[in-house]
């Protein structure tokens, strides 16, 4: 993977940005895909100060929260109607709906959608401190695709600062899956803060291994990584 390292947060963002902006001017109709979290608010601060022109750009989520209505404060969907869509108007975009009744059919809806648009031309990702992305934890098949999955405990803890309690994080989730990810033409992974900076060790110098999801990304030709100095400390 290609690594910028910046000296904090905001620059992490700026540079996201302009990566994003980069790919929309190169081609107003891409199709991007998104994350949520924390990592990522400050690109998005930065994509919606700038007024990037979503207007012939179609949007795919990473995942959603399952079970959990699209109307809970929580839910991945209001998220980026609060951080995107309140201000960004992209030409379509959609998200695992969780609380399809009939998840697995919703699952596959998704991954058609996703081929149909003709597939997506740049990933934002995020990672978690056990290395998942999307909420593919340790353990998940590198030929995974969308479908419902159970969040390891520590991913239900780092979520809960999100939610009254712990007790109110949701336990399962719909998810993109690594093969689902890897079939983009290029990914843009995000890290930010000391927290983050073993999974990145593992991602350049770690064995490639469905133990640590984020090292699929080695497997993929164009990954940028935008790292502050807190994430990278371990890398060089
Ligand atoms: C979010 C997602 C997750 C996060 C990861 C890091 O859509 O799929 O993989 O990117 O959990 O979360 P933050 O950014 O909150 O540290």
């Amino acid at each position: 993977p290609n690594l910028i390292v910046t000296e904090d947060y905001a620059a992490m963002s700026r540079i996201a940005c302009d990566i994003v902006m980069g790919q929309l001017a190169q081609r107003p109709d891409s199709v991007l895909g998104l994350a949520t979290g924390g990592t990522p608010v400050g690109l998005y601060a930065q994509l919606c100060d700038r007024h990037a022109d979503l207007s012939r750009t179609a949007v795919f989520n990473l995942d959603e929260y399952y079970p959990l209505s699209r109307q809970h404060p929580q839910s991945f969907y209001q998220f980026m109607k609060q951080h995107v869509y309140d201000s960004l108007k992209p030409l379509s975009w959609d998200i695992p709906d969780g609380e399809a009744d009939d998840i697995i059919r919703e699952c596959a809806r998704y991954e058609t959608a996703i081929r149909e648009s003709g597939g997506l031309d740049l990933q934002v990702l995020g990672v978690g401190r056990n290395g998942h992305i999307g909420f593919n934890e340790p353990g998940t098949s590198f030929a995974s695709r969308t479908r419902l999955v159970s969040l390891k405990q520590e991913t239900v803890e780092d979520n809960a600062r999100f939610f009254e309690n712990a007790s109110l994080v949701p336990l399962q989730a719909v998810t993109m899956g690594i093969a689902t990810i890897l079939e983009a033409k290029s990914i843009m992974l995000l890290a930010s803060g000391s927290a983050k900076a073993e999974a990145l060790r593992q991602l350049f110098y770690g064995r490639v291994s469905t133990e640590v999801p984020v090292t699929a990304l080695r497997l993929h030709p164009n990954v940028h990584v935008i790292a502050d100095r807190q994430a990278a400390a371990l890398l060089s």
